[in-house]
Parts: structure tokens; C-alpha cells; sequence
């Protein structure tokens, strides 16, 4: 599919901070017993991460974006460059590390529930500083994501963006979201910091998002801190929708819109963060952006991979 994310020249774009990994996905027809050896219906190779599968859905969604995380040079690599390329991503802030592993994610689909089995190897590959993130000119981008990862680097990134933001005229600010999609209580700190703030997964095992805090970016102002005072708060629960507190505490729920047959949740969560940031960067009410959400994912959940959402 042509990339439709290069945007025009000038234009803010939404930058994803995280995970990028390569997924080696396998789709069964049944989930195989474990010692056993059987046949897989299909299998493909898969660019995979949050931040990085939220900037593909971003892309076919037509918004210009970037992706910043750590990559080290070699096949896979290669592999997952061309891809951001193919979709439009731009991939100016790839940290390359001169050693380490790509992260790598053995993936099992079972076609007749659409569960995902996920074993992801990534402990040897340095995720971005703080210090690379001072190269990000600040000014380029209307919107940040940070999926929750090295909670101290990224509590001193979101720093400097808020200080960014006081100093910028309310045009100019960059408005903030944070993915706490596992429950680690180091990265309990992030969720202050985020005007949105989205998490699912923490009661049900799937993640919470925490989008944006409001701070700095028209909302309530410095002062403010913690998801719920001036921050909007998203929960997506699977099959049950999604709720979500904005900064006013008003409260908001979809329901899902589950697909006719599940075939494939895997980036399901990571679709719906994308296409909320998507429909709040334009300027639709929180009601209207987790509906939005909600059907979006449910789409992603009707067919294998991306391609097909919009
Ligand atoms: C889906 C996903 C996969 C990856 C795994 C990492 O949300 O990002 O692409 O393998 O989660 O935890």
C-alpha cells in the first residue's frame, strides 16, 4: 500500500516513543499442546512493538508521524527500516546501538479465536535516553507518545517538554500521551506526567493507556499533576469497550465493536491508542475519539495485520 503519513512539508506530525521488534507470527487453526509438533496455517514476519505498531495504524490513518526507539544494524533491522518506509513512518530518531539484540517476538495467533500468544525477547537492547530525545526538535511535532518503558529516561523526556510547552504559545504546544500497558510499579511516576494517560491491560491483563496530561497544553496548567487532575484518563477493556475520565471528570464509555469472527488481536491495543490519539490530534471530543477507538480495534480484530483498518 502506498504511504500516505509524509504529510504536507511543514505540517506538526504525532512522534510514538518505544518498542520496536520484529514478530515472527505463526497462525494455528488450534492452540498446539505444549511438547507437541504440528502445522501452522500461515506464518509471516511482522514490524511489532506498541509505539511502533500505533505509528502504522497512525500512518493508515493518514496522519504524518515519526518513530523513535533503539535498533541495532543487521537483517532484522533492515526488515523492519524498509517496512516503517513502505508505511510513510518517518524513522529520523532510531537510536542505533552499536551492540545488542533486536528485540524478537515468537507470536501465535490462533485464526479461530484471534488470541495472541506472545514470548518477546528484548532485554539486551538500551532503549532511547533522555539524551537522545534533546535532538528532537520539539517544534515539529503537535503530539508525543511515550509507551511506559525506562520510566527514569522518560520522566526526564516528558520534562522537557513540559518545559517546552511553557514556554510555547498555546498554538505551538505539544500535547502528551502515556501507554501504561504493564502494571510495573516504577512506571507508576509516568502517569502523572501524561495529559493523556491510557492503560487496559492492568485488572484484565491487557494495559492501561494513559493519555496526555493537560498540563502545558491548555489545560490546567502547571500545577497540575496525576492522571485526573487536568489529564484525561483511557481504559480500553477488550470485548467490554473502552471508558475514559477527562480533565474535567467527566466520564465516557464505548462499546466495543467486535468484528463478525475474531481472527487476529494482536496490536489491538495498540491500534485503539493510535486511533484515539489520531481523533483527539483532531480536535474530536473524547466521547467521539474513544468511540472512534473502539471501532477502529474492533476492525484490526477482523483481519490479520494492518492492512484493512480504514
Ligand atoms: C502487540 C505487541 C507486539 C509485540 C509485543 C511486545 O501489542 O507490540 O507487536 O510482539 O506486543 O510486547
Amino acid at each position: 500500500m502506498a504511504a500516505r503519513a509524509g504529510g504536507a512539508a511543514g505540517e506538526r506530525r504525532i512522534l510514538c516513543v518505544g518498542l520496536v521488534c520484529l514478530d515472527i507470527i505463526s497462525v494455528v487453526e488450534t492452540f498446539p499442546a505444549e511438547d507437541s509438533d504440528t502445522r501452522c496455517v500461515s506464518q509471516r514476519w511482522q514490524r511489532g512493538g506498541n509505539a511502533s505498531n500505533s505509528c502504522t495504524v497512525l500512518a493508515l490513518l493518514g496522519a504524518p508521524c515519526a518513530f523513535m526507539g533503539s535498533l541495532v544494524p543487521g537483517p532484522a533491522a533492515d526488515f523492519i527500516a524498509a517496512d516503517f518506509q513502505r508505511r510513510g513512518v518517518d524513522t529520523a530518531h532510531i537510536a542505533w546501538q552499536p551492540r545488542g539484540d533486536v528485540p524478537c517476538a515468537c507470536c501465535l495467533v490462533n485464526a479461530s479465536s484471534g488470541s495472541r500468544t506472545i514470548v518477546l525477547h528484548d532485554t539486551n537492547l538500551p532503549d532511547v535516553t533522555a539524551r537522545d530525545f534533546e535532538r528532537v526538535d520539539l517544534s515539529r511535532y503537535k503530539w508525543i507518545h511515550f509507551e511506559a518503558r525506562n520510566a527514569a529516561e522518560q520522566e526526564a523526556m516528558l520534562e522537557r517538554v513540559e518545559r517546552h510547552n511553557r514556554a510555547a504559545a498555546p498554538g505551538q504546544r505539544v500535547r502528551i500521551s502515556v501507554e501504561l500497558e504493564k502494571p510495573r510499579q516504577e512506571l507508576l511516576p509516568l502517569m502523572g506526567r501524561g495529559q493523556v494517560v491510557r492503560g487496559g491491560a492492568w485488572p484484565r491483563g491487557r494495559g492501561l493507556q494513559l493519555m496526555g496530561g493537560a498540563r502545558g497544553a491548555g489545560g490546567r496548567g502547571p500545577g497540575s499533576r496525576g492522571a485526573g487532575v487536568g489529564a484525561t484518563l483511557i481504559c480500553a477493556w477488550a470485548e467490554k469497550g473502552a471508558d475514559a475520565v477527562g480533565p474535567d471528570g467527566e466520564l465516557v464509555h464505548s462499546d466495543a465493536f467486535p468484528p463478525e469472527t475474531l481472527v487476529d488481536t494482536l496490536g489491538a491495543g495498540d491500534t485503539f491508542n493510535a486511533a484515539v490519539i489520531f481523533a483527539l490530534a483532531e480536535g474530536r471530543t473524547l466521547q467521539d475519539a474513544l468511540t472512534f477507538g473502539c471501532r477502529i480495534a474492533g476492525r484490526k480484530c477482523g483481519i490479520q495485520g494492518f492492512d484493512g483498518i480504514v
